[in-house]
């Protein structure tokens, strides 16, 4: 038997104090879309995903609803994980952080900071940012009218003061220096790592990491009237959900995590806090921590008060989930911010979708099913324009993988669409409708080598299509248990002969509704 490398592959777990919107959907969209190609390359994977369910910032919102905080969650983290069910998200565990396994697994890492002598109890006075749930300096602050004051987010920072425990972090400054500088890779993208580079150089200050205002949290042992800074308890979900602390065998076989997939703002907590403390736990430190940009809407950022906040249900709806997959994966290079455009996703649907790839399939699978007796072709000898695009189409597959391992999706299809188009020119060029009657033998090869090409496509493209590459492989005969990356080795090639069903397009023309 062989055995499968394993890869853990983690996004970040959403706050349920209101519904998803577009900015959560791309996250998961795009660990989705690395978590399918680990799978179909050949990866043991384990994808996990949930929702952050603790702290002010939910409490508070449960409680401008009258309701209870778990009553709240429990209706919230819901949405959340409908989301990934329209999103054919298709992760392998979803957590919340109410679970009774993620208090004991918090607890336990937070026993081990403690035996460590890492904890003391101190008291907070500061600012602190309900809507961020962090703690910030003065010098990190703006102000605003009225004396109010502001964190680098926009959100306004409170004064606080309380008793709390404190984690020995000023104590990290230089084993993280140094852990960043042996492990350059750590932090991506790269002018990200700088970022946190140059923030922790400037020498970090204790982090308080625990709250006594209010009691949304998980307790902190033997502690009463303490529950834990809600970062602390969001950051050991990747843990817990590997059964933390008492399945060893899954923390040895996943832990460190390959990369944990998060957005720009929440870097700060992975690379700093989050390695932190797990060093203080004897713990291994995650292998990458990737930060993606932020997703805006027709160029302005997303906010209730704009009134511009996308619901990813009504966007499925309206374009369709595989259409808004690969729209979000090729508009934005991953790791920079992007914008969605109504025009754009339009313009990417009926040109890259409906014509390259989707009119590429119809032409030649309708022509086959009326013409070539609904049969793989037979290829006879290849010419040197079949030599050329089965040479482009064998480069395929490590051209991909080259780009997913710098997570750069856009790339990928960037570089799948020009085998797209290579195969388009090929098929103008070829024009297997006017060898019908003049040579059937060579329009058999055509029509094959055309057979193949979408057959790499569709199999590459699965990642980012699941529904329409999995038709368009239905289409071309192709067996379900042909559709791994090792079908595009030599021996995968579609077998002639292979009857084939009557093909339907997968990629309909977007048209307005009140167009139709
Ligand atoms: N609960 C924390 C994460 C804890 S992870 C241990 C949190 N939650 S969040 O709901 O505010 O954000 C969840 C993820 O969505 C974050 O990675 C965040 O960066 C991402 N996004 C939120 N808005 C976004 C956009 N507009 N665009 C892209 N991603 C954005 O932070």
């Amino acid at each position: 038997m062989v055995t499968r490398t394993p890869y853990f592959i983690t996004t970040a777990i959403d706050y349920v104090n209101g519904k998803p919107h577009l900015g959560h959907a791309y996250e998961k969209i795009s660990s989705d879309v690395l978590a399918r190609f680990k799978r179909l390359d050949g990866y043991d994977v384990f994808f996990l995903t949930g929702t952050d369910e603790h702290g002010q910032k939910v409490a508070k919102s449960a409680a401008a609803v009258g309701k209870k905080p778990q009553e709240f969650t429990d209706e919230n983290s819901a949405y959340f994980k409908e989301m990934d069910g329209y999103l054919n998200v298709s992760y392998d565990q979803f957590i919340r952080t109410t679970e009774p396994r993620h208090y004991k697994a918090s607890q336990a890492i937070w026993k081990r900071i403690a035996d460590a002598g890492d904890i003391y109890l101190g008291g907070y006075a500061g600012w602190y940012s309900v809507r961020d749930e962090a703690y910030f300096a003065e010098d990190e602050l703006t102000g605003g009218p009225d004396g109010k004051k502001f964190a680098p987010s926009g959100a306004e920072v409170e004064w606080v003061e309380e008793p709390s425990y404190f984690f020995k972090l000023s104590e990290y400054t230089d084993k993280l220096l140094e852990y960043y500088d042996q492990h350059p890779d750590f932090i991506q993208p790269a002018f990200r790592r700088n970022e946190v580079v140059s923030f922790v150089k400037q020498g970090l200050r204790d982090l308080s990491v625990s709250r006594t205002t209010f009691d949304w949290g998980v307790p902190v042992p033997d502690a009463p009237g303490h529950v834990m800074y809600v970062w602390l308890d969001a950051l050991t979900n990747y843990i817990t959900a590997l059964g933390f602390p008492d399945d060893e065998a899954a923390m040895a076989k996943f832990w460190p995590a390959d990369v944990h997939i998060i957005g720009k703002d929440i870097v700060r907590f992975h690379a700093v806090y989050w390695p932190a403390f797990l060093m203080s736990a004897k713990l291994p430190i995650p292998k990458k921590i990737f930060g993606h940009g932020f997703i805006n809407v027709e160029g302005a950022k997303m906010s209730k008060s704009l009134g511009n906040v996308l619901s990813p249900e009504a966007m499925v709806q309206e374009f369709g989930v595989d259409q808004l997959r690969y729209f979000l994966m090729r508009e934005v290079p991953y790791g920079q911010d992007g914008s969605f455009s109504r025009e754009q996703i339009i313009n990417r649907i009926n040109s890259e979708l409906a014509n390259d790839y989707g009119n590429l399939a119809q032409r030649v699978l309708s022509f086959i099913n009326k013409n070539a007796d609904a049969k793989v072709p037979t290829p006879g000898t290849l010419t040197e324009d079949d030599e050329a695009l089965r040479k482009t189409l064998q480069e395929l597959p490590d051209a991909v993988r080259a780009a997913f391992d710098t997570l750069a999706y856009s790339q990928a299809l960037e570089t799948i669409w020009a085998v797209i188009r290579a195969a388009n020119v090929y098929v103008d060029k070829q024009a297997p409708w006017a060898l019908r009657k003049t040579d059937p033998a060579r329009m058999e090869t055509v029509l094959y080598m055309l057979c193949e090409a979408i057959r790499r496509v569709a199999i590459l493209t699965q990642p980012f299509m699941p529904t329409a590459s999995e038709k368009m492989l239905d289409q071309l005969g192709v067996a379900p248990d042909a559709r791994s990356f090792e079908a595009l080795k030599i021996g995968g090639r579609l077998t002639p002969g292979t009857p084939l069903p009557k093909p339907e397009g997968a990629f309909p023309r977007f048209v307005e509704k009140a167009a139709e």
